[in-house]
Order: structure tokens, then sequence, then C-alpha cells
């Protein structure tokens, strides 16, 4: 698989097989996260491995309205992606420790889908307190995300995405790039 189809193909997995995932591809997944770019390379995060009864606990530190919830108590391993705000910088209101985070997790998502593996990207609705409590994170770490990881049991319908000329300009804002565009650089409807 190159790398557009793992783009094209990653989803948000929300429900999982039982299926132990060999290590090996843990570990290949977390290589793919540590190589991701971040501000001044400083690399100020930190990967938390979860499996077995530690899935479960994660689960209670999701809230319950949150779709993916089920999703940690199904697949055999779960991952906590941390970063650390003083090892990475801010400059102009804009803390980089999120940006460095997040292109760990994408590297990570993509990594796992050519291996046939799912993730969902989970943000919000966690109760960051209480996964720092029960996995003993350190206070001055922030838990940016967090995913499941399986082999997924269903295919989840593509979400759509906005038209591309309605979030990419040419040479300054607003300015419109239909123009430039073919049939044959788009790949997905907006349906
Ligand atoms: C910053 C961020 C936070 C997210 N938080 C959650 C979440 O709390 N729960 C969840 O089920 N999905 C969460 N998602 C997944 C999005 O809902 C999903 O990426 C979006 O609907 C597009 O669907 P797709 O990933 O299948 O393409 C989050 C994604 C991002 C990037």
């Amino acid at each position: 698989m190159d790398v557009l189809e793992a783009i094209r193909e990653r989803k948000s997995f929300r429900r999982f097989k039982e299926d132990p995932v060999p290590w090996d591809l843990v570990q290949q997944v977390l290589e793919a996260a540590r190589m991701a770019p971040s501000w001044h390379n400083k690399q100020g995060w930190y990967f938390l491995v979860l499996t077995g009864e530690n899935k479960n606990l994660l689960a209670d530190c999701t809230y319950e309205t949150n779709p993916a919830r089920n999703a940690f108590m199904q697949a055999p391993v779960s991952l906590v992606l941390c970063g650390d705000p003083t090892q990475s910088g801010s400059y102009d209101g804009k803390e980089y420790y999120m940006v460095d985070v997040a292109c760990a997790m994408e590297n990570l998502m993509l990594a796992a889908i050519e291996k046939g593996l799912g993730t969902c990207c989970v943000a919000g609705m966690l109760n960051e307190e209480l996964i720092r409590k029960y996995f003993n994170i350190p206070e001055n770490i922030r838990v940016v995300a967090v995913t499941p990881l399986g082999y997924p049991s269903y295919q989840p319908k593509p979400r759509p995405r906005k038209p591309l000329n309605e979030v990419a300009f040419l040479n300054g804002w607003g300015n419109g790039i239909e123009h430039k565009l073919t049939d044959s650089g788009l790949w997905i409807s907006t349906e």
C-alpha cells in the first residue's frame, strides 16, 4: 500500500475483533510515530501502550457520550499519545506540542492501516486527570490523544470532506483554485 492509498483507507474505526495484534506491529506503528516531524526536532512526545485490563481503565476515562468508548474495551491494544509542553516550544500563542503529537498520531495511523490495523484519533471527551492518575503520568505531561489499535470488525463508511475549492486558495486568501483542478487530481467526492 502506498502512502496515498493509506491516506484514503484510513478511517476512524470504532469496532474491533478480539484478535491479538503481534507485538512487532505495535512496535512498527510506534516507530512511525517516532519518525514524525517535531518543533526543533525536540520530540517532546511519549507513547504509552496499554494492554489487558488497562484498556478497560482507559474506557473508564472516556466519557460515556464518546462514540469511541467501547473501542477501547474491544481493541487488544490502546495507545496514549502525550506531549511535554516544556520540551516543545510555543510561539505567538501556539503550543507546538499539540502539533508535534498530532503529526506523530497521523504517522501512526497511516502505518497502522498499512498493516491492516484500525485506529481512531480520540482527543476529546476524555478525563485527562483520571488518565494521569491511572497510568502514573507526571503532572507536566499533557495527554493529547488516544487511539485503540486492533483489527477492525467492520468497514466504516468514508466520512465526507469539504470540496477542495472551498478550502484551498491560489496565491491569496479567497482566490478561487477551481480552474486549476482536474478530475484526475481529485480523490474523493464530497457526498
Ligand atoms: C482532534 C480530534 C479529536 C477527535 N476526537 C474524537 C473523539 O473524542 N471520539 C471519536 O469517536 N472520534 C474522535 N475523532 C475522530 C473524528 O470524529 C473523525 O476523524 C472525523 O469524523 C472524520 O472521520 P474519519 O476519521 O473516519 O475520516 C477525533 C479526531 C480528531 C482529529
